[in-house]
């Protein structure tokens, strides 16, 4: 298997760039945003106790997202790959997902992290907000309680996959096409190590 984690601060471009590497390397795309997004459409009661904390821009706990993944994870025994998107978010998420690839003889191949700079990231998602119909996309509050909550808690997440040297860092800023070449490249450089 290769497995992929696209990193990186809200906005920066995973959901848009995991589109493109899907359809190009036949990985099955498990964003933790998405299925939460799920839950809440389709009012489960875990979806019910999300809402209310994305809403602030706060992390939900690692239980229900590290619950979410293992379940996916089994539902998925035969696909070439998993593109993570959004996961993993904090250090306790990392180590989880390192023992649950461990159990199905796998792991994690590569960690693209994507560049933007924060007021980048602020105008991309206060666009989307007027028509994404997403609550933590409408007001700059909760936009920046995100990225406060990216930096407090995520951004370590790169640190634990550097000491195994699985960090390339791409520039998110540019064209789409531009940022998808890119991470290309470093998959294709990894693919011929690996
Ligand atoms: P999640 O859904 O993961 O959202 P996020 O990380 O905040 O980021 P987004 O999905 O908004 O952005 P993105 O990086 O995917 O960028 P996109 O391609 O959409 O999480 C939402 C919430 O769920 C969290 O706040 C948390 O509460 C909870 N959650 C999720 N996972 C969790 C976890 N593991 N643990 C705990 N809680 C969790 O692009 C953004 C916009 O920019 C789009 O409009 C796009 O069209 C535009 N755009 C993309 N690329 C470009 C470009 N090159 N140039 C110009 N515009 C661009
Ligand atoms: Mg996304």
């Amino acid at each position: 298997m290769f497995n992929v984690i696209l990193f990186g601060p809200p906005g920066s471009g995973k959901g848009t760039q995991s589109e493109k590497l899907i359809a190009k390397y036949g990985l099955k795309h498990l964003s933790t945003g998405d299925l939460l997004r799920s839950e809440i459409a389709n009012q489960t009661p875990l979806g019910l106790e999300a809402k209310k904390i994305m809403d602030k821009g706060q992390l939900v706990p690692d239980e229900v997202v590290i619950g979410m993944i293992s379940s996916a994870l089994d539902a998925n025994p035969n696909v070439p790959g998993f593109l993570f998107d959004g996961f993993p978010r904090t250090s306790s998420q990392a180590e989880a997902l390192d023992k649950l690839l461990d159990l199905k003889k796998t792991s994690i191949n590569i960690m693209l992290a994507l560049d933007v700079s924060e007021e980048e990231i602020v105008n991309r998602l206060l666009k989307r907000g007027e028509t994404s119909g997403r609550s933590d996309d409408n007001n700059e509050g909760i936009i920046r309680a995100r990225i406060t909550e990216y930096h407090a808690k995520t951004a370590v997440v790169a640190d634990y996959y550097r000491k195994f040297n699985k960090v390339s860092m791409v520039r998110g800023e540019g064209s789409v096409d531009e940022i998808f070449n890119s991470l290309c490249k470093e998959i294709d450089k990894k693919n011929k190590e690996y």
